[in-house]
């Protein structure tokens, strides 16, 4: 029953009575509401269970699950089985991308040059082993190399003013070979083309250092030849996998039209276990589902794992460009939970990508306040999932401790180096901030 309903039940009744047991009433009506609703907040958080969290992120963290392999298979089979085994409607939204396999050669050598040098092959560049003179063409502009003859040549660039890609367009249209394009700073860069591209020639990126002492090297020995090889690069076509389980809500009469999304990416880095990135928050969305399945809710919870997170938020993305307008506009809250378990990492704090407080920031500020007497921080971060959803508009925040583990992204990110304790504290806060929410008559913001 809606509680206005009571409401009106007992000023009814209150209109024919005295003062005494008009708190008697009054008190005794809310009580039962409040305790109903701290009891059930009470059975959430004793029902979490931080040893299935860790059993989960053992058996996900057996190998590395990277996008498009086998092992991810298994790990969304075994991800769908969960979440069936506590009784939700499931679905694996499939999807393919396109994706670069780096060179497993990277060779530049040049005549007489005394230094060795350190080429990275351009992500995208196509594999080839060319030999010849190289040809200083400046930035690679069009009008700058009108009098150079490329035919047959390498060509050697600055970064800077236009793309990689259209310096590669430029100069293949001229005949060149190959490129080689140095850096026009200091800093370390790893070039990309982007994605696949028409060009056809092995393109590397050099230090600005070694750009310049090439200049000069070819200044006194202008025919000197280079021999440019890259071998074993890829680009194809790779399938990977959202898991998606979904309660509806569970009183349709009393029901918000409001979704709220609990995501985590499921995929991992090559040769990586990644137990805390993210088997951690895989695991912390399977519980907080287990948990919750027969919590009352006013408002639809979808759990999503997400594939191909690590070769650039891929499956997020998929899953926010396929929702349909009203879905967009009916998701409320994204909790993306994301390297939730580290021993070796610092405090959690909650990330948005406009730096700015939101639905999620508040609740979970709300729930950690009532949990330890301080609301977790949040400051800005894009590096996760949640950015499909808050480029979409939707009210997004990341979970993750601050400053990470050493061990992010390597080996070492195995199962020893996970706490019991700190998934326990994260998945307190986001249950509780999702039982705020998902009250039967709570008024929505
Ligand atoms: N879990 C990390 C993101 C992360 C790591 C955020 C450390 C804050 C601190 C995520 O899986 C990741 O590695 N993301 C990529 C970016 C993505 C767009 C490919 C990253 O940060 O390099
Ligand atoms: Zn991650």
């Amino acid at each position: 029953m809606k509680k206005t309903l009571y409401k009106l039940v007992f000023v009814a009744i209150l209109a024919l009575a005295t003062v005494a047991p008009i708190a008697t009433f009054a008190t005794y009506y809310t009580t039962t509401q409040a305790e109903e609703y701290a009891n059930l907040e009470t059975e959430i958080l004793q029902t979490l269970d931080a040893d299935k969290m860790y059993s989960n992120i053992k058996f996900l963290s057996k190998t590395p699950r990277v996008a498009g392999t086998k092992q991810e298979d298994a790990a969304v089979k075994y991800i769908n089985k969960q979440f069936e085994s506590f009784g939700y409607k499931t679905e694996i939204q499939t999807f393919t991308y396109n994706d670069y396999t780096i060179p497993h050669t990277i060779q530049l050598a040049i005549d007489g040059f005394p230094q060795s040098l350190t080429p990275l092959a351009f992500e995208y560049s196509a594999n080839g082993n060319v030999s010849s003179e190289v040809v200083p063409a400046g930035l690679g502009k069009v009008n700058e190399m009108k009098s150079l003859d490329l035919e047959g040549k390498i060509a050697l660039l600055q970064r800077g003013e236009i793309s990689f890609v259209e310096k590669l367009s430029n100069v293949t249209a001229k005949g060149a070979v190959g490129v080689i394009i140095y850096n026009n700073t200091a800093d370390k860069i790893l070039g990309s083309l982007g994605a696949e591209n028409e060009a056809d020639i092995p393109a590397v990126l050099l230090t600005q250092a070694e750009g310049k002492a090439l200049m000069a090297h070819l200044q006194k020995h202008p025919d000197a030849k280079a021999s440019l090889k890259i071998k074993g690069a890829k680009t194809g076509n790779n399938t990977s996998h959202n898991v998606i389980a979904t309660k509806k809500p569970t009183i349709k009469k009393n029901s918000t039209k409001d979704i709220l999304v609990i995501s985590s990416h499921h995929d991992s880095v090559a040769k990586a276990p990644g137990a805390n990135d993210n088997a951690s928050g895989t695991a912390m969305t399977l519980e907080l589902a287990r948990v919750l399945k027969d919590i009352p809710t006013d408002t639809e919870i979808r759990f999503v794992t997400f594939g191909a997170e690590e070769v650039g938020l891929i499956g997020s993305t998929h899953y926010v460009e396929n929702l349909s307008k009203n879905e967009v506009n009916r998701i409320v809250a994204n909790f993306n939970l994301d390297m939730v378990g580290s021993k070796d990492a610092g405090e959690l704090i909650l990330q948005t990508v406009d730096e700015k407080p939101n639905l999620v920031t508040d609740l979970a500020q709300e729930a950690s306040k009532k949990l330890n007497g301080e609301p977790t921080p949040y400051n800005q971060g894009d590096r996760s999932d949640h950015v499909p959803f808050a480029n979409a508009g939707i009210p997004a925040a990341l979970f993750i401790h601050n400053p990470p583990e050493p061990w992010y992204h390597t080996a070492d990110d195995s199962i020893d180096k996970i706490s019991k304790s700190k998934l326990q504290d994260v998945a307190e806060i986001v249950s509780v901030s999702i039982w705020n929410q998902i009250q039967i008559d709570t008024k929505k913001k």
